[in-house]
């Protein structure tokens, strides 16, 4: 007999919680998705459409905010979620830093009512969603550097430093009232419905309509990336496995140079590369992150699937098959913060 669950997946509207929802669909037909979001500007109604339509028994969204206590009480009596995955958060790093109140009042108060929410329904994990942004920076000169489970806690913007508290706390709920938790801290992640913000799908949609390429300060800051569904995966592993009260890397050694990544999209997308304007740095921009996923590989056997040669080219080839998706984004109020953002860098 299969053994049925319902997850809520919070933050499900958005970039790699969608992929998620997808995924455990999939994966799981059997399961009951409940998705909670408060779309925000970074959550999309439009990103769930076919989830909606296709699993109408067994997919439910709802919207709302995770802070919302009394909201979130009413879902866990409705749902009686066995396991809750907490991806909602403000993610976005510039964001932060023109304006920090909101990614601290969501990314730490909202784990929070999570949890208390888990604890008194007994829910069987509460899983969370970190980032290896919680471990600050490595330096360039010292390729032998990774981020392991054990490295400080040493966060750099008021994103990172919201997510590293949000870490701290499901530590103590876990320690103090016995909450059986899980933490990922992943890489930098890339694929289908990646908001247009981001380096990934901003250079891309930059490049199809011939505007500059914003690349900050000598584009020498090294990422990591890793292909949304491999996250999806391991997350998957982690709320399945003997986890309780583990924290677990998940990187699949690829590390680039932002300029190495801007000039593969033009060439991909066989644009020139005088469209690359190099503008001022981000406050407090880490050079480099690199992830050690030994422990994750080691103990649930995770590995990532998608090589970053064949991953981009998928990428790029979404954002030219779903123009609408993105077109609707650019035109709304992402367009002021792009002013914003970018008409202050020089
Ligand atoms: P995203 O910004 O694309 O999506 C966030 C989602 O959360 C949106 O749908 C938004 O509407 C929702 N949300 C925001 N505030 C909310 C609130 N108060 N209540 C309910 N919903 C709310 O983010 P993402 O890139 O998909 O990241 C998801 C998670 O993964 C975040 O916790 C982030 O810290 C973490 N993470 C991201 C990456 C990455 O490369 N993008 C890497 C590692 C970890
Ligand atoms: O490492 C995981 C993190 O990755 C997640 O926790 C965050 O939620 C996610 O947003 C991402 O953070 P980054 O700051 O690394 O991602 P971003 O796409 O904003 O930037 C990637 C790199 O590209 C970074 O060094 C800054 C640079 N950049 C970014 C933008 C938007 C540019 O050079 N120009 C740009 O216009």
């Amino acid at each position: 007999m299969e053994d049925k669950k319902t997850i809520i997946v919070t933050g499900g509207a958005g970039f790699i919680g969608s992929n998620f929802v997808y995924y455990m669909l999939k994966k799981y037909p059997f399961y009951r998705i409940v998705c909670l979001d408060a779309l925000t500007y970074a959550g999309n109604l439009s990103t769930l459409k076919k989830a909606i339509k296709d699993h109408p028994d067994n997919f439910r969204f709802v919207k709302g905010d995770i802070r919302d206590a009394e909201l979130v009480e009413s879902l866990f009596v409705e749902e009686k979620p066995d396991i809750v995955v907490n991806f909602a958060a403000e993610s976005h790093v510039d964001r932060s830093i023109l304006d920090p109140q909101a990614f601290l009042q969501t990314n730490i108060m909202g784990p929070q009512v999570l949890m208390d929410a888990c604890k008194k329904h007994n829910v069987e994990r509460y899983h969370q969603v970190s980032t290896d942004e919680v471990y600050g920076d490595l330096p360039l000169d010292r390729p032998d550097l990774f981020f392991t489970e054990n490295t400080n806690l040493h966060a750099s913007s008021p994103y990172s430093a919201s997510k590293a508290s949000a870490d701290l706390v499901v530590m103590a709920y876990h320690r103090t009232y016995g909450l059986p938790v899980s933490i990922s801290r992943c890489s930098n992640n890339y694929g289908p419905y990646h908001f247009p913000e981001k380096l990934i799908p901003l250079m891309i949609i930059n490049a199809l309509n011939d505007k500059p390429l914003p690349v900050y300060g000598d584009g020498l800051n090294v990422r990591d990336w890793l292909y949304v569904e491999d996250h999806c995966k391991a997350i998957d592993m982690i709320i399945h496995g003997d986890c309780n009260g583990e924290v677990f890397n998940v990187g699949g050694h690829n590390e680039m140079a932002n300029i190495d990544i801007v000039k593969l999209i033009l060439k991909e997308l066989g644009k020139p590369e005088s469209l690359i304007t190099f503008v001022e740095d981000r406050k407090g921009h880490d050079r480099r992150y690199a992830i050690d996923p030994s422990k994750i590989k080691r103990e649930l056997g995770w590995e990532p699937e998608t090589k970053f040669e064949n991953g981009i080219v998928k990428t790029i080839q979404w954002y030219l098959d779903h123009k609408d998706w993105w077109e609707e984004i650019i035109s709304g109020e992402y367009k002021n913060y792009y002013d914003k953002m970018y008409g202050e860098k020089k």
